[in-house]
């Protein structure tokens, strides 16, 4: 194969004669979002898309939580400007954000020394994280991932220039957590590197430490001095209760660890298409926190000036109105209570109703809005060529697909996929 830069001189000379981007090889699809554009090309309608971890209503379809709705309201009668943010974002919402995510009696919180963006969703509270890291970490420019990990945080850190490895996370024997595993490598993980840690509702196993593992990966991570990088896309999503899925990142704050953090609020508010998140970082002191701040904005004016106004002003009317907040908490539950009584339904059809050879009590015990469900790669391929039911390739299924409707129709399949009948 041709490289690059042989390629860049006959490109060079001929420019007149081919088109200038013949050379650009044809990428694969992205391995989550590809799920979706090959389901939206099927046209069976048994179809079901178990891929994105989007939110899907009793009907499978997309829900606009009626918290946000009455915002929405309101924001409309307010009639606002849509003037352009500061380039950090909607103040009131980075403040109420960071106090949903480390809580009213933080002491960094309290003290104000969080520095703080709004961001375009997680991703994007990532991405700045990641260039910020690279900009201004003072240690090994190295992160380590729990493997598995969310796809798209490998390219993600390597783009921003960031050395990716791994750390082991999930055992297939047991279908858990591989605590000694992923004690033996953060252990002896190159001092002072960065460790990406899931906060909850692990993506993609759905597998999290309890609170005596949080401890002791605490401990590790602080006698490595490793720096704790948290991803919290999904808080409300594991128990349904927004305080006990932050545990593991107030903790950690608790025992002195500064700490990075990414927040989204795609999916606990259902504001996936808005795009609005939070990346934030305690630091020492307040004077810390402003030199941070100022350099937090000359990564974000480069890569998009500054965020979109309308998912923000959403987030921030629902988290400074006791009513809205009360309201969206309990809807936030009723969203996980409804995975969770999918969990209840398709390990009972499996196990008991068809007899599906294999052990299912993962899919009950696994929590958030993933399954792993250990369903191989051609396992996977024939659901979707042959039962029209979509999920990525290592198996993951988004739980939150499954309704009352569809759900017997995935089981059966999934029999006569571990059947080799299908
Ligand atoms: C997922 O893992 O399905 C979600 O986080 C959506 C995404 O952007 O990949």
């Amino acid at each position: 194969m041709l490289s690059l830069r042989s390629r860049a001189l006959p490109l060079a000379r001929n420019l007149r004669f081919i088109s200038t981007w013949s050379y650009v090889p044809a990428g694969p699809p992205d391995p989550i979002l590809g799920v979706t554009e090959a389901f939206k090309a099927d046209k069976d309608p048994r179809k079901i898309n178990l891929g994105v971890g989007a939110y899907r209503d009793e009907n499978g379809k997309p829900f606009v939580l009626p918290s946000v709705k009455s915002a929405e309201e309101r924001i409309h009668a307010a009639k606002q400007d849509k003037e352009y943010l500061p380039i950090t974002g909607l103040a009131d919402f980075t403040k109420l954000a960071s106090k949903l995510a480390y809580g009213e009696d933080s002491e960094p919180l309290r003290n104000g020394f969080i520095a703080s963006t709004q961001s375009i969703s997680g991703t994007g509270a990532l991405r700045v994280g990641a260039a910020f890291l690279a900009r201004h970490y003072p240690g090994v420019k190295t992160v380590y991932l729990p493997v598995p990990s969310w796809g798209n945080h490998t390219p993600l850190f390597r783009d921003s220039g960031i050395e990716v490895k791994g750390y082991r996370y999930f055992d297939k024997k047991t279908v858990g957590l591989d605590f000694a595993g992923l004690k033996e490598d953060l252990e002896a993980a190159a001092e002072n590197s960065i460790v990406l840690l899931h906060a909850c509702a692990h993506n993609p196993t759905g597998v999290d430490p309890t609170p005596e593992q949080w401890a002791e990966i605490s401990q590790i991570v602080q006698k490595r001095s490793l720096f704790p990088f948290f991803d919290m896309a999904y808080q409300g999503f594991a128990s349904g209760d927004t305080t006990r899925d932050a545990y593991a990142l107030r903790y950690f704050v608790k025992q002195g660890h500064q700490v990075a953090l990414a927040q989204s609020f795609a999916k606990n508010m259902g504001l996936y298409g808005e795009r609005v998140g939070l990346f934030s970082l305690t630091t020492g002191s307040q004077d810390e926190r402003a030199r941070v701040d100022s350099q937090i904005k000359i990564v974000v004016r480069p890569m998009y000036s500054n965020p979109p106004i309308h998912g923000a002003r959403i987030a921030s009317t629902i988290l400074g109105d006791p009513q809205l907040y009360g309201q969206w908490l309990t809807e936030v539950k009723g969203m996980a209570d409804r995975i969770i009584s999918m969990r209840e339904v398709l390990y009972n059809t499996l196990t008991h109703e068809l007899k599906t050879p294999g052990e299912w009590g993962h899919i009950k015990s696994q929590i958030g809005m993933f399954s792993f469900t250990g369903l191989t790669a051609p396992q996977t391929k024939a659901l979707a060529e042959n039962a029209h039911i979509y999920m990525t390739s290592d198996g993951r299924i988004s739980m939150a697909g499954l309704n009352s409707s569809n759900i017997k129709y995935f089981a059966e399949s999934v029999d006569a996929a571990v059947r080799g009948r299908l």
